[in-house]
């Protein structure tokens, strides 16, 4: 059974560990795409609050827009089939997009919107992720920005979350397999 509470003792990245890699990542990125415009892409709802720390260190001209991919049921696996459930309010054609991410598993929910945006002639599709877990990947992908690498374990917090629980966690926790139901 999962805790009811919405507290977890296990902590794999504090919020200061977060925000030191949003500062060194937001910092890369105002230097890559410097005297460029920028759109940065968040995927909902999971890569809210690292967004937010991200956008807040990039020195950048930029706009913020969302999209919304599901590949996963309620449970922790996915079910290999993508769907844009609510799209971009803007036109990215001949843009830099820059999605932001929350972690990146098997790869597929990233290779599917980065061939859709591609499909719209943007100047160039990039991605940034929270935590990347190699291990499970099922199409290649690789991230151009990463903030942490995690072992194949079911994480939550920092809007991640399990059954839409545990996204406000202000650290990054993982399930013990017995408090996971599939
Ligand atoms: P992918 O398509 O398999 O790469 O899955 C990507 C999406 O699945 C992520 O954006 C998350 O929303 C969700 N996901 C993958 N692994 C986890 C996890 O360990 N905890 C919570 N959500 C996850
Ligand atoms: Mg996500």
């Amino acid at each position: 059974m999962a805790e009811e509470k919405n507290t977890m003792g296990k902590v794999l990245f504090t919020e200061q560990d977060i925000c030191d890699k949003a500062k060194e990542l937001g910092e890369q990125i105002t230097h890559d795409y410097q005297g460029d415009e920028l759109i940065v892409v968040g995927t909902l709802k999971g890569a809210v609050m690292w967004m937010s720390e991200l956008v807040k260190r990039i020195d950048l001209d930029l706009k913020m827009d969302f999209v919304s991919a599901s590949s996963y049921g309620s449970g922790t696996t996915s079910s290999g089939v993508v769907k844009i459930t609510k799209d971009l309010s803007m036109d990215i054609y001949q843009k830099n997009v820059l999605i932001v991410e929350d972690i990146i598993d098997t790869g597929t929910t990233l290779n599917f919107l980065t061939k859709k945006f591609k499909e719209r002639g943007p100047k160039s599709v990039k991605i940034c992720t929270m935590l990347d877990k190699p291990s499970r990947r099922r199409v290649p992908l690789a991230p151009d920005y990463k903030g942490f690498t995690v072992d194949d374990l079911f994480i939550v917090g920092y809007g991640l979350d399990y059954d839409q629980k545990y996204r406000n966690l202000p650290y990054i926790s993982y399930l013990e397999p017995g408090d996971i139901q599939e």
